[in-house]
């Protein structure tokens, strides 16, 4: 048996930046560490190729009457920039106290590790297990996982017939307090051009003669929202999914402190939805957020000029059961009709992603035709968790996207079981991202535990 730590330092050296060609030897080198591993497990490696980063397949093959689980995770990570905020070099694995530093310590090469140890372990000590395990890896999840659902297409006929999808993607509040993950949201993004004159003009020659496009694009934004907080597109909410009591019991159980919230933040107050709380807002609403904005002159000083251009860029982050296809026809339309008609403007589709939700058994909305297995992996993740981190999990929707979660359920027809294993503190896509050793051990032990019992039948 490896050791998990010193492999997950291995994994963090190679920099798998899937967004940036510049790391392509880096995506090349943690690839095939994966395959290097899984194939020494005794696993049957496939490196699937894609228009970009290849898929990696690896399989436990045996009975087909055992169950089947298929593992998720990616191979990829954010880019480290800037590089100047970090302790360590980003690349360069650094232990300091129980946590492992390093660009993708957390999101998502440790909590990958963590299962494949999880496996390697359990096999070691159960080489006959009557389980199948598939893991299937991606290198562009960071990217919004373009080439994975003409991947998933491809190999439908082969996966569909697992069971579920176990995977590690998502958070917890606390070392000592698990959350299961039952609910991400979707994303929908989309640039804004406006445009006014031809070129940048002189604004004491040509000031009062025309619409200035920021103050076009100044107007459109804040009619996107209205005052009690709620997203101003007519039609927005009308799939949103309502709150189950459970779900708000459930949250309420993390037993978080406003103030504190608010004090992290560094924000004088919240500005919340009417009706929600600011943790009820962040899990079980959608918003639209500005993610940058820009136009005319931005350097030292002043420059007396009307400009020619704004931009804006939008995304909306949605929940169950939204549609991004029609959230972004609602949100063009609305922007369609208040655009002044003295300026011209362009929409550019950026990315989006489907909301998911999948509700562990025993609640008043689970489905009647839950598939046993799935509910079983669900209990055995509860009696796992319990047992491990010394407290039962929490059933809670998430704020955060995992868009191919909803793609698998899609195409594959499989529901996922998220066990958290980041910790608010691990500085996901930020400088100094680190995984901690604790998450770790107990994570690996939880995984072993699950597949174990899932095995058992
Ligand atoms: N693992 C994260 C999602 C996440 C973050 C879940 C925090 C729970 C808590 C994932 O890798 C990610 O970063 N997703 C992106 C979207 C993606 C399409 C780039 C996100 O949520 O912004
Ligand atoms: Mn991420």
């Amino acid at each position: 048996m490896f050791d998990p730590v010193e492999k997950l330092m291995e994994f963090i050296r190679h920099p798998s930046v899937s967004a940036d060609p510049k790391f392509a030897a880096g995506m090349v080198g943690a690839r095939e560490f994966v395959v290097r591993l899984l194939g020494s497990l005794g696993f049957t490696v496939e490196v699937v190729p894609t228009p970009l980063h290849p898929v990696i397949l690896a399989e436990r093959g045996g009975d087909a009457r055992w169950p089947h689980v298929i593992i998720y995770g990616h191979y990829d990570v954010q880019p480290a920039d800037p590089l100047n905020l970090w302790d360590s070099p980003a690349f360069e694995p650094a232990l300091r106290g129980r946590r492992l530093y390093g660009r993708g310590a957390a999101d998502n090469k440790g909590p990958l590790m963590t299962h494949i140890a999880a496996v390697a372990r359990l096999l070691a000590r159960r080489p006959d297990l009557p389980l199948r395990i598939t893991f299937m890896i991606e290198g562009e999840e960071e990217m919004g996982s373009p080439s994975f659902p003409a991947f998933l297409a491809q190999h439908r006929e082969r996966l569909r017939k697992a069971d579920f999808v176990f995977l590690s993607d998502t958070g917890s509040p606390r070392e000592d307090q698990v959350v299961i993950t039952c609910g991400l949201r979707g994303l929908v993004l989309a640039d804004v051009e406006v445009k006014g004159a031809r070129s940048d003009l002189h604004s004491g020659l040509h000031g009062g003669v025309l619409r200035n496009p920021i103050q076009a694009l100044a107007e459109l934004c804040a009619s996107l929202h209205s005052p009690d907080g709620r997203v101003n597109v007519p039609g927005f909410y009308d799939d949103v999914l309502p709150v189950e009591s459970w779900e708000r019991a459930e949250l309420a159980k993390l037993g978080q402190s406003e103030e504190q919230y608010r004090s992290f933040l560094g924000i004088p107050a919240f500005h919340a939805t009417e009706g929600f709380s600011p943790f009820e807002s962040a899990r079980f609403l959608p918003t639209l957020e500005f993610n940058g904005i820009g136009g005319g002159y931005q350097g030292e000083g002043t420059k007396t000029v009307i400009p020619s251009k704004a931009f804006v860029k939008i995304s909306c982050r949605l929940v169950p059961n939204q549609s991004p296809a029609k959230i972004r026809a609602l949100l063009y339309a609305a922007i369609q009709d208040r655009m002044p008609t003295d300026v011209t403007f362009r929409i550019v589709d950026q990315h989006e992603g489907a909301p998911y939700v999948v509700v562990p058994p025993g609640r008043a909305n689970t489905p009647k035709d839950q598939p046993a297995v799935l509910a079983r992996a669900f209990r055995a993740a509860d009696a796992a968790v319990t047992e491990i981190f010394g407290r039962s999990p929490l059933y809670l929707r998430e704020g955060g996207s995992v868009p191919i979660i909803d793609d698998i359920k899609r195409v594959l027809g499989l529901d996922s079981v998220l066990l958290g294993l980041f910790l608010p503190e691990d500085n996901l896509h930020a400088p100094n991202e680190s995984f901690h050793l604790g998450m770790m051990e107990k994570g690996m032990a939880a995984s072993e535990k699950v597949l174990e019992t899932i095995a058992a039948g």
